[in-house]
């Protein structure tokens, strides 16, 4: 292939893009600010993430996928369009793009995510499913005929998938995930403490001392929200254990999850799966705790990926330096030509 090809990974809260030969270029939220008065882009990626809950009246934040679904496709179109458009250039050559997309995408929006994809610049252009990509990017190897179990844990969703030879054989994709998260502790400070705070602080505190299991020592911050009885500003404290209350119905969620994919395994790719172990990907698996608590449930190896939020994005960076091997492997990808 000529020139640099790009892949990209469509995420609920981040786009990350890898390019070939220099690796992950960039990944920000997933996010645009428009000007409500004259309908104008205001801000894109990260500069209208940090705007969420703090907009003033000229301006309005919209998030294009809600849930690992895309719930506005024009938003998603526009945004897509500005990040390919600024790695492409259009007079020297159109690169290929292999894009990671939800796994709920639906054949009209795969189709097109790829006219935007194009119509920015990209020559040929595959969607692929997240829960093959991330286990690619994690180091998993097509030619492995052993079953391993990837637990892709995201903002919107958790994908659970049994991959083997490279493909799904088994999965289940669940909405208890990163956002649901940060939900579940906006409700507990306000049902513990009488205080409501906002998604982003909800989200610094799951980053900060949030955990999957009772740490033996305890950590504590200091957080400020507001007080719902008296509508003041008010500061309190919240520890590791707090959080580990807040969380444990969402960790339940998923380890019953992952028991009913694990059901559905026959015999053979179980043993597998209790052999190669599992590994987790997406940026939920960087809670702490969370491979050992699942590990010591299932009494099945726990592994947690590096740098595992980018596991989509490196995944199709692999898938664009392999795709002879893949399709020699029966992978097809539908380039632009085939779908259109
Ligand atoms: N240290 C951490 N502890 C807990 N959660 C974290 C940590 N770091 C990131 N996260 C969470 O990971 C999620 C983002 O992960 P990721 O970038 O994999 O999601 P995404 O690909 O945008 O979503 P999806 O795959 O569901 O569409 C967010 O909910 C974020 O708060
Ligand atoms: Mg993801």
């Amino acid at each position: 292939m000529f020139g640099q090809n790009i892949g990209i990974d469509l995420g609920t809260e981040k786009i990350t893009a890898f390019v070939e030969g220099r690796g992950i270029v960039f990944s920000e939220d997933n996010a645009i600010a428009y000007d409500v008065f004259n309908n104008e882009t205001y801000a894109i990626g990260n500069a209208a993430g940090e705007m969420l809950e703090k907009t003033p009246e000229a301006l309005t934040v919209k998030k294009p996928i809600k849930g690992g679904v895309i719930s506005d496709f024009s938003v998603m179109t526009e945004i897509l369009s500005h990040y390919i458009g600024r790695l492409c250039d259009k007079r020297v050559f159109r690169p290929n793009v292999i894009i990671s997309a939800p796994s709920g995408i639906t054949s009209l929006e795969r189709k097109t995510v790829i006219e935007a994809a194009c119509a920015a610049g990209a020559g040929k252009v595959s969607v692929v499913d997240e829960p093959v990509i991330s286990a690619l990017g994690a180091g998993l190897s097509i030619e492995n005929p052993h079953g391993t179990m990837v637990i892709d844990l995201g903002a919107g969703t958790t994908d659970i998938a049994i991959i083997t030879m490279g493909t799904v054989a088994y999965s289940a994709s669940i909405k208890t995930a990163g956002d649901t998260m940060d939900e579940a502790i906006q409700q507990y400070i306000k049902k513990e403490k009488n205080i409501n705070i906002g998604l982003l602080t909800a989200k610094k505190l799951k980053h900060t001392v949030g955990c999957a299991y009772k740490r033996s020592e305890e950590v504590e911050i200091e957080a400020t929200g507001k007080n719902y009885v008296t509508g003041m500003p008010e500061n309190f404290n919240i520890s590791s254990t707090e959080m580990y209350e807040a969380l444990k119905d969402q960790i339940n969620l998923i380890f019953e999850a992952v028991v009913d994919v694990m059901e559905q395994a026959p015999a053979e790719l179980y043993s597998d799966i209790c052999h190669e172990g599992i590994l987790l990907t997406g940026g939920v698996a960087k809670l702490p705790g969370l491979d050992k608590e699942l590990s010591a449930r299932l009494g099945i190896k726990v592994k947690r990926t590096a740098d595992p939020e980018h596991c989509a994005a490196k995944g199709a960076g692999y898938i664009l330096k392999n795709i002879k091997e893949m399709e020699d492997h029966g992978y097809s990808f539908r380039m632009k030509e085939a779908v259109l």
